[in-house]
């Protein structure tokens, strides 16, 4: 059985290179959660089959389903192997909590499907792994802050393929930061990030400036972790974010993740930095407000955006654990 937690990125991936092999345009930096993880089993079957996924105690199917054998799949051509698989998965996260359940859910399907069929894979190679089934899983095997490599640069597809993982990025100690999330609304999202990222790619006018000055971010973050500059850190995290939504704005059509309740919190994010904290915001594919603070003063952040959200609808998060296996 794989433990693996969501990663919410201050860097964000939004825009593919190559859609089949999950090579993204840009580098990413993300913190992984100490809340919500999943968990996954994965038993072999005897012959080769279709396989059997179970989420949360209910059988999968269509999509969910094919995503998951086409992962397992790549996974059986590189073990050598054809046996079907049996999936059991449990995910903690309320459903459409924005909080990223695919990058939880195949980090914690590569460990445990690499161990099932025999492959000895480092953490790199899982990262690797990790990558074909979502992007921003590659993330999640890494616990606090890590990088995802976007492998651009590089002369092939092939090349590009090999040096696109995560790893970890050092912080100073002294960061101690919480991700407080507001969940805006709790439904499923209308557009997948998939096909969002696709359609903001292939029309929007502003994505070429925004990925080039998403690298000038991604310089500039490293160095603020490094220094334990909270406030730089979270300044860059919420121009990133916006910038990325204005991207998909600016899309032909428009994808417009950001609803009236988002900008409200947007709104009580300014109010506190006005009364003195430290909180910024970062926002996925999704209406959903993540905000950026200390641990300390977490609390008074909770309770300024539990006021526009609802108490229960607001998690305080730390950074969290890589993914592992639990058991043989
Ligand atoms: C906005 O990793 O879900 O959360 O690779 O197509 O599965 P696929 O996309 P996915 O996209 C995440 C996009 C994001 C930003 C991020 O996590 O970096």
């Amino acid at each position: 059985m794989a433990l693996a937690h969501p990663n919410i990125a201050l860097i964000k991936y939004w825009g593919k290179r190559d859609e089949g092999l999950v090579l993204p345009v840009t580098d990413s930096l993300s913190m992984t959660l100490d809340v919500y993880p999943t968990t996954t089993r994965v038993r072999l079957g005897e012959g080769a089959g279709p396989d059997e996924v179970v989420f949360n105690g209910v059988s999968a199917s269509g999509e969910a389903l094919r995503r998951i054998t086409v992962f397992l799949d790549l996974v059986r051509e590189r073990a050598g192997r054809t046996q079907r698989a049996v999936v059991e998965t449990r995910n903690t996260v309320p459903t459409g909590a924005g909080l990223a359940s695919s990058a939880s859910g195949f980090a914690a399907l590569a460990v445990a499907a690499a161990a099932a069929y025999g492959l000895r894979l480092d953490a790199r190679e899982l990262s690797r792994l990790a990558r074909r089934g979502s992007g921003s899983a590659s993330r999640s095997l890494f616990g606090g802050f890590a990088l995802w490599h976007s492998g651009a640069g590089t002369a092939s597809l092939e090349e590009a393929d090999a040096v696109s993982y995560a790893e970890p990025v050092a912080a100073a100690d002294g960061l101690d930061p919480a991700l407080v999330v507001a969940v805006v609304n709790a439904g499923p999202k209308e557009v997948s990030s998939r096909a969002a990222m696709r359609q903001t790619v292939a029309t929007s006018p502003l994505y070429g400036p925004w990925a080039a000055s998403s690298a000038a971010d991604l310089a500039e973050m490293r160095a603020a972790l490094v220094r334990g500059d909270l406030e730089a850190v979270g300044e860059i995290a919420e121009r990133n974010a916006l910038g990325m939504h204005a991207t998909m704005l600016a899309a032909r059509p428009a994808v417009r993740y950001l609803s009236p309740a988002t900008v409200t919190v947007l709104d009580a994010v300014v109010e506190l930095r006005r009364a003195g904290v430290a909180a910024y915001a970062t926002m996925d594919a999704g209406p959903n407000v993540k905000v950026l603070c200390r641990r300390a003063d977490a609390a008074r952040v909770a309770d300024a955006v539990g006021a526009v959200v609802g108490a229960s609808s607001v998690v305080v998060a730390g950074p969290g654990p890589g993914a592992r296996l639990l058991d043989g």
